[in-house]
């Protein structure tokens, strides 16, 4: 497993994250646990605030909430002078019970509900991203009947095919997010929305995919945009005051993944603009991104304590965790792949190759398929390391397992971020109707 971030081997052969031994942590706090390095959070948070600071400073950093989304992330979000991108009534609740300035919030969602988008209006979100002809129109009736504009900006699909996974693929023109440039539809919005009366167009988004690494792939869609900015002022005489190019920068999970600097990132992005502004003869607008999964996700890690082995001769060993597909379904989902190591044997040389397998009834509910580690025993802490981005927003109750805890690590200090699910929470919301609860008619 390469050590990522503040992670070292400690001098008792344990891993040790942001000052913190992770054994001590899987001790003190159970497991499965979400280990996530604060520090790093912030290092990266700074990376993409002070780039754009120095190459564009008419720019907002937008944290897009879905990768990991918890009162704590958002108070950290809101320190470090970042905006907040929600998908749901539910993250733009946590958002605002962490009191997370609602200004600084986008709400985008390719089916936001009535209910939602009057959460939205009433807390004064700074912008909807309108993401299609239905939303459009029901948006300008409820701000009519709030009395208000509501400021949007408008999701456009740029008909770019990023180099990733089929379903984090999100720009091509078939696709369920956003209005395609190619085929008129996302002209006719910007009309439509320039002719409402409580619609305010601010700008245009639009988000590529997930998990990228090429940079061609940024410098196309803002090179794409920028060219519709300019067909939409000669059609309309409409210019866009605010360019939002989504998220998208890929991480290290395995070998296979060779991300690139934030910087490089945010040159590729800030140099394509200006040099089509020049191009065009329009005024540079403010840009905004909105990266998720490069500020959370290697900044975790879940540490698992091992249980059965399983040694099928001539086959495969099984090393069976006390976790799995309910806090980690991407290696299900996708395929991900995922670096491991045993946290209390730091130092010891790989011995065997195993596969790790989760606790759920389901043969596809495996973590990694074929890793070398040192020789495991039950009772060791396994670590799977990059697992901050989309594993514990993603996480399930599948077999009625209940979620792991979240802590922060930061320069020897553990807080516990969320706590714990119990056996409790799983009933909590169940109902046994009335005529079930004469116990008398299956004990007769
Ligand atoms: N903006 C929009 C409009 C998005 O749809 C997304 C991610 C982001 C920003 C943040 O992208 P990021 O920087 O995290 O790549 N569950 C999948 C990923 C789904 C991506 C959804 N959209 C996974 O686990 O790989």
């Amino acid at each position: 497993m390469k050590l990522l971030g503040t992670m070292k081997i400690n001098n008792v052969g344990h891993l040790e994250i942001s000052g913190c031994d992770t054994v001590a942590l899987a001790q003190k706090f159970g497991t499965p646990l979400y280990v996530m390095d604060e520090s790093k959070i912030r290092s990266t948070c700074r990376q993409y605030v002070e780039a754009f600071r120095k190459y564009y400073p008419n720019s907002e950093v937008i944290y897009a909430s879905k990768v990991f989304s918890t009162m704590a992330m958002c108070r950290l979000i809101a320190e470090e002078d970042m905006g907040l991108d929600v998908v749901s009534g539910g993250e733009l609740f946590t958002a605002l019970k962490s009191e997370f300035p609602a200004d600084r919030v986008y709400f985008h969602g390719n089916n936001k509900s009535p209910e939602e988008l009057e959460m939205a209006l009433e807390a004064q979100v700074g912008r909807v991203v309108v993401d299609n002809f239905y939303e459009l129109s029901l948006l300008n009736e409820l701000a009519k009947q709030h009395k208000t504009k509501a400021k949007i900006l408008l999701r456009v699909s740029p008909g770019i095919d990023a180099h990733t996974h089929h379903y984090i693929k999100t720009g091509m023109i078939d696709s369920k997010f956003g209005l395609a440039i190619a085929n008129g539809q996302a002209m006719l919005a910007i009309e439509k929305a320039l002719s409402m009366k409580n619609i305010e167009l601010k700008g245009l988004h639009c988000h590529i995919g997930s998990q990228i690494f090429d940079l061609k792939s940024y410098q196309e869609a803002a090179e794409t945009m920028m060219g519709f900015v300019h067909k939409v002022k000669t059609s309309t005489g409409f210019v866009a005051q605010e360019l939002n190019l989504g998220g998208g920068l890929g991480i290290y999970y395995s070998e296979d993944d060779a991300p690139r600097p934030v910087e490089e990132m945010v040159v590729t992005i800030t140099e394509t603009v200006k040099a089509a502004a020049a191009n065009y003869g329009l005024p540079l607008p403010k840009i905004i991104v909105e990266p998720g999964r490069s500020i959370a996700g290697e900044a975790g890690v879940t540490l698992y304590t091992v249980g059965s082995i399983k040694d099928i001769p001539d086959v495969r060993k099984y090393v069976a965790v006390d976790g799995g597909m309910t806090d980690n379904i991407r290696p299900a989902l996708y395929q991900a792949k995922y670096e491991a190591a045993v946290a209390n044997k730091m130092n010891n040389p790989a011995e065997e190759t195993v596969s790790i397998a989760g606790k759920c009834c389901e043969s596809g509910d495996m973590l990694i398929w074929d890793v070398e580690l040192p020789r495991v025993e039950a009772g060791d802490t396994l670590v799977i390391s990059s697992t901050g981005a989309y594993n514990y927003s993603m996480s399930s109750n599948y077999n009625r397992n209940v979620k792991p805890a979240v802590v922060f690590v930061n320069d020897g200090n553990a807080d516990l971020v969320v706590k714990r699910e119990t056996y409790n929470d799983l009933i909590r919301n169940d109902v046994v109707p009335e005529r079930m609860q004469d116990k008398k008619a299956y004990l007769a």
